[in-house]
């Protein structure tokens, strides 16, 4: 058991350390204690502690590159156990998070749905800040903890709770379905949430010829095209799915016609018109893991394909129109380690405003 510091000694550590001073403790290390940081050498017992995980992400991380990773992997996984931590990783973590500590892994519904029934106290997520927001929706009693409160999402910034009392007040009496890619203040102002993968459903479950959709309104065009009900939409984006062109799609079919395009259906239509599939960052995987197709373009983001490399093992040949989430990618193995260490960043949302948030996204999964 490693030693732990109580509020006090981590305090009076970082007035000695005038240069470095650690910031404010938070409520969750008061709670459960901030502890001192491990040692992060390579030695041969990492090396053998770790053997068995690197084997899995070999084929995509270079052997000159493990002996950095190892010893976070080692240190995090120990940790866990102590805080009795669950680690979520959305499908675009990198792999040496999804393959290396992870305990779940997912599309963005799919993570907090699993993280609400683990047997844990702490749930740390790898992934952005709506994301952790949803898994402490979904699991009130749980700690939530961010490695990295800025990583952020365009659409999640792209819509406040006002603009959704002021769309109400143009629209009286149209139902507003919100994307799970929004905050919790904006999801306690809507009617029900939604998944890329259920986006249609939930807007037919609602029984209105005309539905308020926000905020990405590249998904509200793809979910108009397989509906009558009038969609309204607001003019959210991915900023990395937004710069997906049909003409570059083409190209690479140009280049070759048996390759299988699957696209996020945040692209935009016309992506999404010429490509084989589109569906949540899960359905997608679902779809290269049954149809195994020789050659795949995905058309989402790049680290995913990485993923499914390494699961998938070389059957299929991935091409990579390479667009990284830079929100994501604010997520390192370092920054998990010092979540753990520290129970930084913790995930508070206030009692009354969770309580309409979460009636949105049960809603949905009521839907099935
Ligand atoms: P999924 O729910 O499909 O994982 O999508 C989340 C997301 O942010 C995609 O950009
Ligand atoms: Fe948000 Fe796009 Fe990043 Fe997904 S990929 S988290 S939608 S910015």
């Amino acid at each position: 058991m490693a030693q732990t510091l109580s509020g006090a000694q981590a305090q009076s550590r970082s007035s000695l350390a005038p240069l470095a001073p650690l910031a404010p403790l938070t409520e969750a290390a008061r709670r459960y204690g901030v502890l001192p940081a491990p040692n992060l050498a390579w030695t041969p017992e990492v090396e053998r502690a770790t053997a068995h995980l690197y084997e899995k992400v070999k084929a995509i991380v270079p052997p000159v590159e493990w002996p950095f990773h190892a010893p976070y992997v080692k240190a995090i996984n120990e940790l866990k156990k102590e805080r009795n931590a669950v680690i979520l990783a959305h499908n675009y973590q990198t792999p040496e998070i999804y393959n290396c500590v992870a305990d779940v892994v997912g599309d963005s519904l799919q993570l907090a749905k699993l993280a609400a029934q683990a047997d844990a106290d702490v749930i740390v997520q790898g992934g952005v800040h709506f994301m952790a927001e949803t898994s402490k929706l979904l699991s009130p009693e749980k700690t939530v903890l961010i490695p990295d409160s800025r990583a952020g999402c365009s659409l999640a910034e792209s819509i406040t709770c006002a603009d959704v009392r002021a769309l109400r007040a143009k629209y009286p009496g149209v139902p507003v379905v919100a994307y799970v890619n929004t905050s919790a203040e904006v999801k306690a102002e809507v009617d029900i949430c939604c998944t890329s993968s259920n986006a249609l459903k939930v807007v037919e479950s609602l029984g209105a010829d005309r539905v308020i959709f926000l905020p990405d309104q590249y998904l509200a065009k793809n979910v108009q095209a397989q509906t009558k009900v009038k969609i309204i939409a607001w003019a959210g984006a991915c900023e990395v799915h937004e710069r997906f062109t049909a003409e570059e799609m083409l190209r690479y079919r140009a280049d070759d016609p048996s390759i299988t395009i699957i696209a996020h259906p945040e692209c935009p239509p016309e992506v999404v018109e010429v490509s084989d599939f589109a569906g949540s960052t899960a359905a997608m995987i679902d779809y290269v893991k049954t149809k195994q197709p020789k050659r795949v373009l995905l058309v989402t983001e790049c680290s995913m394909a990485d993923n499914v490399a390494a699961e998938t093992k070389g059957v299929t040949e991935f091409v990579r129109p390479c667009n990284l989430c830079p929100h994501m990618k604010r997520i390192t193995l370092p920054k998990i380690l010092d979540s753990l260490l520290t129970m930084r960043e913790e995930v508070v949302i206030d009692p009354a405003l969770a309580q309409r948030a979460r009636r949105s996204v049960q809603r949905m999964i009521d839907l099935g």
